[in-house]
């Protein structure tokens, strides 16, 4: 690949929620800038705040030791501060304004000559509105812990949620067997269902509801039963955060307007532990994990994949292919176009292999 030239000096941020591996990602984006191409490097504070804000510093090898094992980001996030619709109080009145063109301003004041952004479907769509609209050199490196983004095979961040999923699994069998209830966990995930999935199937679950296959409460009932019948004294439900019923609607916990996503999921957990104590007589207990999700040290995949997605974002950057982002394919690094890689949310397939696994060894959907 032709390196470019004229590359001297990059910016780096993270949006949106925090993620295990932004710091990896952060660490592998200086060492490889630094150590492989003599650039400096510019860590933006608090996403695309610090970019309309121009709150910035230098990041040097020596301010990245220490970080690949540790959670958040050094840099600070925010999924709020979109610069084509930033809230402002005008008059006392809360309003929204376009002030792209601050984020030009600060960008030639900073001298940088790309910007790597690392986040999510509703980052990455202002990182492509900014190199489509405003022309900014950006590249993009795709994080949440949802894994629901089209364009690459896996997203870091993913992977620990999923262990931290698993582990709670393996903690709340021992109360579901003891006290022979229902346990109910409630996993993030947003409108896709990877973590439920895959924590439900590596957790032992008997039970999955996922956003992808609208559950009748009927059959959940069902499963239980049957597994009394064989003496099972206890069962396992995995809910998603986005699961819902046939003909039926999300929970929607809370809007927050100035969000780039303003749908705040959470509480089916509670609706279903609650049916299914009704209908059943059995105790049924909900733990809705919630953010110990996006905590903690990342898994050693996602250090390696943040790693290389870091370092892969600089040589991105070096070849000039900008509006584009990083993905896997499996096994390697290769990069996407940004207008191809947001957008478009990767869905569990109700037909694919995870899924026919999961029901041959007898887990219930919900669904039949
Ligand atoms: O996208 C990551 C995620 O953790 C989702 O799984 C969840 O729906 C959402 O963010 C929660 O956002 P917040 O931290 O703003 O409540």
């Amino acid at each position: 690949m032709a390196l470019n030239k004229k590359i001297r000096r990059i910016g780096v941020l993270t949006g949106g929620g925090d993620c295990p591996g932004l710091n990896a990602v952060i660490r592998a984006v200086v060492k490889t800038a630094i150590g492989t191409y003599k650039l400096s490097v510019v860590g933006f504070e608090n996403g695309f705040g610090g970019l309309i804000q121009n709150r910035a510093c230098d990041l040097t090898v020596r301010d990245v030791v220490g970080i690949l094992p540790r959670g958040g980001t050094i840099l600070g996030t925010t999924n709020r501060d979109n610069p084509f619709k930033y809230q402002m109080v005008v008059n006392g009145e809360k309003t929204f304004r376009d002030v792209s063109d601050r984020v030009i301003e600060n960008i030639n004041i900073q001298e940088i000559d790309a910007l790597i952004i690392i986040g999510g479907d509703g980052s990455l769509s202002i990182g492509k509105d900014l190199y489509e609209k405003k022309g900014l050199p950006v590249v993009g490196v795709p994080k949440t812990i949802d894994n629901d983004l089209s364009a690459t095979d896996q997203t870091f961040g993913f992977d620990t949620a999923l262990t931290t999923a698993t582990e709670a699994l393996d903690k709340l069998h021992t109360t579901a067997e003891s006290h022979h209830r229902v346990m109910v966990l409630e996993v993030m995930g947003r409108y896709a269902g990877w973590i439920a999935l895959e924590a439900g199937i590596a957790g032992g679950a008997d039970v999955i509801l996922i956003p992808e296959i609208p559950y009748s409460i009927k059959n959940v009932y069902e499963k239980i039963y049957q597994r009394q019948e064989h003496g099972k004294l206890f069962s396992i439900v995995v809910v998603a955060e986005g699961a819902k019923p046939l003909g039926g609607d999300m929970v929607v916990k809370r809007m927050v307007e100035e969000s780039f996503d303003p749908i705040r999921l959470g509480g089916i957990g509670n609706v279903v532990a609650k049916q299914i104590e009704d209908e059943t007589g059995m105790e049924s207990r909900v733990t809705v994990l919630g953010h110990l999700q996006r905590g903690g040290s990342p898994t050693a995949f996602d250090r390696i994949l943040a790693t290389r997605y870091g370092a892969g974002a600089v040589n991105l950057v070096m070849a000039g292919k900008f509006g584009e982002m990083v993905c896997l394919r499996t096994p390697n690094i290769k990069s996407v176009q940004l207008a191809e890689a947001v957008g478009e949310i990767r869905h569990v397939p109700v037909n694919g292999d995870m899924v026919r696994t999961a029901r041959q060894i007898g887990i219930s959907f919900g669904d039949k």
